[in-house]
């Protein structure tokens, strides 16, 4: 059992393999976090502690008692109006304009299996796999519920959390604010490793203590975003990779967000993940619910990498879904850094017939091929094949391309209307414009007003009828610029529209899932800016960054490595010089990087020489020989390329009889130092034969005094060593 009710002591109790959460109804009703951690027995009740606390006031049924105090007692989901001064989980106002919820516990149920979260994505499991708690809690002044929920999934270290909001009163309620997740610590001195950014430079991590004070990242752009991820790690200050306890939040959802973490007077550490509450004022009529998204947790006693390899696992396996979840993904050509908005079919085709013959499996026609789409200035919204552009139809393109042995795949940002197209001219109102104001342009596009049905219906609608006119077998779902100037038509309340606009893009993805469950969806925001693991749910891959440069890759794919599996990061080589930043690195490097991501090419390989055409064949052919174990592989981190001369990666077979070490030099000196890594994850006690040279080695000594990473002339070079457990 992963969940057990104990009715003396009126404790929740979650399992897992190697972890506790603990709850506790107490004398009063209210529902108090007892523990989260280490995998514990019996009652941790112990840590409540009750003095009389000042200026913290006391609940009413406390009488004269000055000891209880919410203030300072740890909770499951604190409120405005109990006492308690910190920053809560919920805010909302009440048909009397008061913003006091004063949640009690009602009920509770256990389940068997994983609950699912209507028109949200969530993690998923069996009856046999996962365990469901829902816990009622009610102000009894205003009946408004809040139903939390948790999902037990023992095997995988996790627990999940959401909640949804009941009007269960008479008058009109408005939520104000809505966090799934909060975590109450009640001693202990904790770091915040947050992921920040900008475009074509994501997930850089970040690590700071949690002290008195707000530490808070989020997004106010509609999207989970470039600059802050929705994913937080908070670890004791002394963890490393290899030791130390650390706790992961990761938010199933891709609007705005936010999470703050500090520590109150009394030292005792708050976490909440949640919602924006920007814009946010989510209106409910009597009997009306508000459902929020999940919030999906782990802890891990042993450092950040255990942490890392449990939601790697849980999100590859059971939060991508479809077809391509478990399968090695096909090697692709993207049209985009090959020759942008310049193309016609026939250069498509040059380029595909090149990619045939050097092994690439798929073919992926990038922005450009839609209504008079020749920049970035217009076309967005008329999804008509331009066949003038192509010289032929679309059916025919992909059955050239098919007969070349190429699956074919196609770039599409349904969110999004150019003010110079036939779709704006048509409907001006779908596009999101504050009557009266401007709107904010970014790269010249405006965003369709997705929180109504009548918009993403006819967007759906015109996306199949392309996908209907041949054999499309990879989509890119592209989405190019964050929210402003929010204003719905339609609506009854401004409030509710970035997070129905959140909901319609689901309710897309959702169809198109379901209507092509054999086509493959990559997610893609300006590359990762909307890198999360609610659009994972629709797009097993997401295009990691726009920047391809193979050296800020090793540390946007470090930072992205914290939360996100290897299989779903989008990783291609580009042409060198690059693009983004001008540097040139071999080809080997640029390919040692993208192999550890859904492998894929992204230039013109007319340009190339036949040496670099015959090193992409053997290439791919590497990349076929090692990509199950890249996939699904533990991923370990052997070096912090934000601060080592060299970046370095392992993925371990889970069997430990395997694995691929993975390194780029990163700083090139004079007479340099050797560095030496240390390769983790090996077995003890057992010989490893490295295959390039043969030679056999202990894994005592590769994790203990390392191994060389070789002094090689020339900037940036690649190694990648496949170690072979010894029978
Ligand atoms: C975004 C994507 C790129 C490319 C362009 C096309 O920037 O991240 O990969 O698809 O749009 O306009």
């Amino acid at each position: 059992m992963a969940i057990i009710y104990d009715e003396q002591q009126r404790t929740l109790t979650l399992h897992t393999k190697n972890t506790t959460y603990q709850m506790q109804i107490d004398k009063f009703g209210f529902l108090l976090h007892l523990y989260y951690g280490k995998r514990a027995e019996g009652c941790m009740d112990y840590l409540l502690t009750y003095y009389d606390r000042g200026f913290s006031g006391n609940p009413y049924d406390a009488g004269r008692d000055k000891t209880y105090s919410m203030d300072a007692l740890p909770q499951e989901f604190p409120s405005l109006g109990t006492g308690d001064y910190r920053s809560p989980a919920c805010i909302i106002k009440n048909t009397d304009s008061t913003y006091s919820s004063d949640f009690r516990y009602v009920d509770h149920e256990i389940r068997d299996g994983k609950y699912a979260l209507q028109g949200l994505p969530a993690v998923y499991a069996g009856d046999e796999e996962a365990q469901s708690l829902e816990v009622k809690l009610e102000d009894k002044v205003t009946g408004v519920q809040a139903v939390l929920l948790y999902g037990v999934l023992p095997e995988y270290d996790v627990i999940t959390r959401s909640v949804k909001i009941v009007n269960g009163g008479a008058g009109n309620i408005t939520v104000e604010k809505l966090c799934p997740a909060c975590l109450d610590m009640t001693g202990g001195n904790y770091d915040f490793i947050t992921f920040y950014g900008r475009h074509a430079m994501e997930r850089n991590y970040q690590r700071m203590p949690i002290g008195h004070g707000l530490s808070k990242i989020g997004s106010l752009r509609g999207s989970s975003s470039h600059q802050y991820n929705p994913a937080v790690i908070v670890a004791d200050h002394g963890t490393t990779e290899e030791a130390g306890g650390c706790y992961a939040l990761s938010f199933v959802y891709s609007g705005g967000f936010q999470s703050e973490a500090g520590k109150d007077q009394y030292n005792q550490t708050r976490v909440v993940m949640g919602i924006s509450e920007e814009q946010f004022a989510y209106p409910l009529k009597p009997g009306e619910s508000l459902q929020a998204p999940e919030v999906i947790l782990s802890y891990s006693a042993a450092g950040l990498e255990l942490l890392s390899q449990n939601l790697h696992r849980c999100i590859r396996t059971h939060l991508c879904r479809g077809k391509y979840k478990e399968a090695v993904r096909p090697v692709l050509i993207n049209s985009w850094e090959a020759s942008y908005f310049d193309f016609t079919g026939e250069s498509l085709l040059k380029l595909a017939e090149q990619a045939a013959q050097l092994g690439i499996e798929m073919f992926v026609m990038d922005d450009g091929w839609f209504g008079n789409r020749d920049s970035d200035l217009r076309g967005l919204g008329d999804w008509k094949v331009n066949e003038k552009k192509l010289g032929c139809s679309l059916k025919e393109l992909i059955s050239r391309i098919n007969g070349l042995g190429l699956k074919f795949g196609i770039w599409i940002e349904p969110e999004m209307v150019n003010e110079d197209s036939d779709l704006y001219r048509a409907h001006p109102d779908w596009a999101f414009v504050i009557p009266g104001r401007r709107p904010n342009r970014s790269r010249h596009q405006l965003v369709l007003d997705f929180s109504r049905r009548e918009v993403v219906d006819y967007i759906y609608a015109q996306i199949c009828s392309v996908l209907d006119q041949g054999n499309v077998e990879y989509i890119k779902w592209d989405m190019n610029r964050s929210l402003a100037d929010i204003y719905s038509a339609t609506a009854d309340s401004q409030g509710r529209v970035l997070y129905d606009y959140t909901l319609g893009l689901y309710d897309f993805l959702e169809r198109l899932v379901k209507r092509y469950p054999n086509i493959l969806i990559e997610g893609c925001s300006g590359g990762g800016g909307r890198f999360d693991a609610g659009m994972l749910y629709y797009t097993p891959q997401i295009w990691c960054s726009d920047n391809t440069d193979a050296l800020d890759r090793v540390e946007i794919q470090y930072g992205t490595s914290f939360i996100y599996p290897v299989s779903s990061v989008g990783s291609h080589v580009s042409a060198s010089p690059n693009h983004q930043t001008g540097r040139c690195t071999s080809l080997h490097t640029r390919g040692t990087v993208a192999m550890a991501g859904t492998f894929g090419y992204e230039l013109d390989l007319n340009q190339l020489t036949d040496a670099e055409k015959n090193e992409i064949r053997s290439q791919i052919k590497d990349y076929k020989k090692y990509a199950a174990l890249i996939q699904r592989g533990l991923y370990y981190r052997l070096t912090c390329p934000q601060t080592d001369d060299v970046g370095a990666w392992a993925f371990v077979s889970e069997d430990r009889s395997e694995a691929l070490v993975q390194a780029v030099t990163l700083k090139q000196h004079a007479n340099m130092p050797v560095n030496y890594i240390r390769i983790r994850g090996l077995e003890e006690g057992c010989m490893y034969r490295e295959a390039s040279t043969g030679r056999v080695y202990s894994s005592a000594a590769l994790s203990d005094a390392g191994f060389p990473i070789p002094i090689a002339m020339g900037e940036h070079q690649a190694y990648q060593w496949h170690f072979v457990k010894e029978k």
